[in-house]
């Protein structure tokens, strides 16, 4: 427990130097525009390949499009998207797209029993597997916390999925997220998913 509690301390440690530039989100629609194709006019992608970036935590999409700059977050298509930014670049996007909505999503019923799995775990964490509860860091009803933990709510299920695994695998480096997605079984993380992007 000590030992997360010194992570989660240097992480909110280096989020406050992430966000020492104060994003222009006028500026940041204009860049963005180099972003719609693929994350949507307003930050809501039409297509479950891309992720939505509206009402993400500020300084979270800054965060990342550092991480991709510097190839500590490997995406080909994103990594060479993120080489032109500079930091100033970075906060106004970032101001930008935390300032959109995300539009909501719904379960189908087909998926209850699917998500009430995802819940528990979400909720509860498991002792057994010595998993945290999820929303101790990504919130009760999902929406994250400046500014290293990223909203989840809204977001497709299947860009939820495929972190959770690129995390377990290692593709995705994090030393938070990592040791615990590689605990979830293929099946808690598509519970997981399914009911995490349904909270509103
Ligand atoms: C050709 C499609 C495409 C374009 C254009 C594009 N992106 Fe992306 N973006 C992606 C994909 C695919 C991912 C998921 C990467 C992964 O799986 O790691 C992503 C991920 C991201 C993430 C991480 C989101 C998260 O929840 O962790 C951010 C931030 C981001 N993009 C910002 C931008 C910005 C800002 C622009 C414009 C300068 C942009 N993207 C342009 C395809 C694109
Ligand atoms: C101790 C805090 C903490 C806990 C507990 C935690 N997370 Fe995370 N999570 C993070 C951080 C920090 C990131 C951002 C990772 C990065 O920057 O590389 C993240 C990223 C994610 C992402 C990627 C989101 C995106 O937009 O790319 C998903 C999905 C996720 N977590 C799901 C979960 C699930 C499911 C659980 C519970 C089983 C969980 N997290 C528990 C801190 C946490």
């Amino acid at each position: 427990m000590n030992r997360l509690v010194s992570i989660i301390t240097t992480i909110l440690m280096t989020g406050v130097s992430a966000q020492a530039i104060a994003g222009d989100p006028a500026a940041g629609q204009v860049k963005a525009q180099a972003c719609v194709a693929c994350h949507g006019a307003d930050g809501n992608s039409a297509n479950s390949g891309f992720p939505s970036l509206a009402g993400q935590v500020p300084g979270y999409i800054a965060g990342q499009l550092a991480a991709f700059k510097s190839g500590k977050r490997a995406n080909a298509i994103m990594m060479g998207l993120a080489q032109p930014l500079n930091a100033e670049d970075m906060a106004d996007l970032d101001a930008w797209y935390s300032s959109q909505t995300i539009a909501p999503r719904s379960i189908s019923e087909d998926q209850l029993a699917l998500a009430s799995e995802g819940e528990s775990l979400y909720r509860g964490g498991s002792a057994e597997l010595a998993i945290p509860a999820c929303m101790a860091c990504h919130g009760p009803a999902g929406h994250g916390m400046p500014s290293n933990y990223p909203r989840v709510a809204g977001q497709w299920p299947e860009y939820l999925e495929s972190q959770l695994l690129a995390f377990k695998s290692g593709e995705r480096a994090g030393k938070i997220m990592g040791p615990i997605a590689h605990r979830l079984s293929a099946q808690q993380i598509n519970a997981l998913s399914v009911y995490m992007s349904a909270l509103q």
